[in-house]
């Protein structure tokens, strides 16, 4: 990566870096023009769920293409998108009923703000309108979205245009914000959603927001059994709604069809999932329950809210293609077994002594960096450790998720692993092995 940045007419990312093109996809593999292999060890960002270059996909896609890629939600349902909603309640936990499809991550997360806040009005409780979220967050890059993460790196720049929102501390055992050990945790973390609802007033509090497993912020963070099951009693005790933002973990990826499932959950509302479209095209949705609809259906009777894209046929008949590919294959399964195979292979990587923890559930695992494995002291941001890693990792065919600020919003670097479910246990320790060497050089390269 020591080429020079692109010279071209591309708004890109990282202004100062070089990026190859890419040409191709096939199964757990990306190639770039040059011809090099590169293992697809995150599917992007969590995105690849399937692996690339299905003939299945690309065949129901061009069906699509073929009868009609294009028309408004304001005048047509289709035939996809009532059977992807059909699919995707029969799968998410009972009483989550109604679909609302969408193009974005960050456009779901907003929806979901939006329905909250319209169903408090519509059922006649106009004070309820602040969401409360959690620190070491991610929610989307948009502004609303924005204000619900809590991750200061990603707001600094833009803090004068983020409005303010309250945030509680997140459920991040590794780093207890509340000062506990495993044996001696007594879910004080979600208890500070109780004192913080309280604190703004109960009846000023529309919905609280958290991700299942926190993905891009602080490296598949998952929380302790009990957690999630507390925080379902707080919200019920204080009439506010429970939204799980399952962008990264819907649909298969920590082995289940939702995260939430592990803890017995139901929410209120599932934001999901770049696994829908599994990088083949953007959809996303929110699902909800009867009661929410109803309460806008009886109350204004519009949602008052939409996007170009919202749904459209060619997004569902990609996701319903993504569904049955799941489904015919059994990868939800092995999301789980495969998951559990590459968590105990990562294991090696505490050889390193920069290797403070190894994490995840299912097909979505992280591993953190530190300077100091005793204190856990992070190491400082400028030394870009966690871009070290993957960078070393992607000249050696090998694409991990980089993050940073997980720690206290600025220090703490991790990678996430999160490969297509269709990957074998060879490819796996192909993964590991190429990781575990990108760590070696990083820790030789700090000395
Ligand atoms: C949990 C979560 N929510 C929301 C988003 C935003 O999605 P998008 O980038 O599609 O806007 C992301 C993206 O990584 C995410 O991980």
């Amino acid at each position: 990566m020591s080429r020079k940045p692109n010279e071209d007419h591309v708004f890109y990312r990282n202004l100062n870096r070089w990026y190859p093109a890419v040409q191709r996809g096939r199964g757990i593999y990306l190639y770039d023009t040059e011809g090099k292999e590169y293992i697809d060890g995150s599917g992007g960002a969590v995105v690849a769920a399937l692996g690339h270059g299905l003939r299945e996909i690309e065949a129901a896609m061009l069906t699509q293409l073929g009868n009609v890629a294009f028309a408004h939600g304001s005048q047509f349902t289709s035939p996809p998108a009532v059977t992807l909603a059909e699919k995707l309640t029969a799968m998410a936990p009972a009483g989550l009923s109604r679909v609302y499809f969408l193009s974005g991550g960050s456009e779901a997360v907003e929806t979901a703000v939006k329905m909250a806040r319209q169903y408090q009005v519509d059922r006649g409780k106009p004070m309820k309108f602040k969401v409360i979220s959690r620190w070491a967050s991610y929610h989307g890059n948009t502004l609303g979205a924005l204000a619900l993460s809590g991750h200061t790196g990603r707001r600094r720049y833009y803090q004068p245009l983020i409005q303010h929102t309250p945030h509680i501390v997140p459920a991040y055992c590794y780093r207890c914000p509340c000062g506990r050990l495993p044996e001696s945790c007594a879910l004080e973390c979600a208890d500070d959603l109780e004192k913080t609802i309280i604190y703004e007033g109960p009846d000023s509090v529309s919905a609280f927001m958290a991700e299942p497993v926190v993905g891009a912020t602080a490296g598949a963070l998952v929380p302790k059994d009990g957690y999630f099951q507390r925080i379902r009693e707080i919200c019920d005790r204080y009439d506010v709604l429970l939204i799980v933002d399952e962008v990264m973990t819907g649909i298969g990826r920590t082995g289940r069809n939702f995260a939430v499932e592990h803890w017995g959950v139901k929410p209120d509302m599932i934001v999901c999932a770049k696994g829908l479209g599994a990088g083949y095209y953007p959809v996303f949705c929110v699902i909800t329950t009867e009661a929410v609809h109803r309460a806008i259906k009886e109350g204004n009777g519009n949602f008052v809210h939409g996007h170009t894209y919202s749904q459209n046929p060619l997004a569902c008949a990609t996701a319903l293609a993504v569904l049955d590919y799941i489904e015919k294959n059994d990868l939800v399964r092995s999301s789980e077994r495969l998951g559990a195979y590459l968590l105990d292979k990562l294991q090696v990587l505490y050889r390193h002594e920069m290797v403070g923890d190894v994490r995840g559930i299912g097909l979505f695992a992280g591993v953190e960096f530190v300077r100091d494995r005793k204190t856990k002291e992070p190491f400082p941001p400028a030394r870009k450790v966690n871009a070290l890693v993957s960078n070393l990792a992607f000249d050696n065919g090998l694409i991990v998720y980089p993050g940073g600020g997980g720690a206290d919003g600025v220090n703490g670097d991790h990678v996430l692993i999160a490969p297509p479910f269709i990957i074998t246990e060879g490819q796996i320790e192909k993964l590991v092995a190429i990781l575990d060497e990108a760590i070696g050089e990083t820790e030789r390269s700090l000395r």
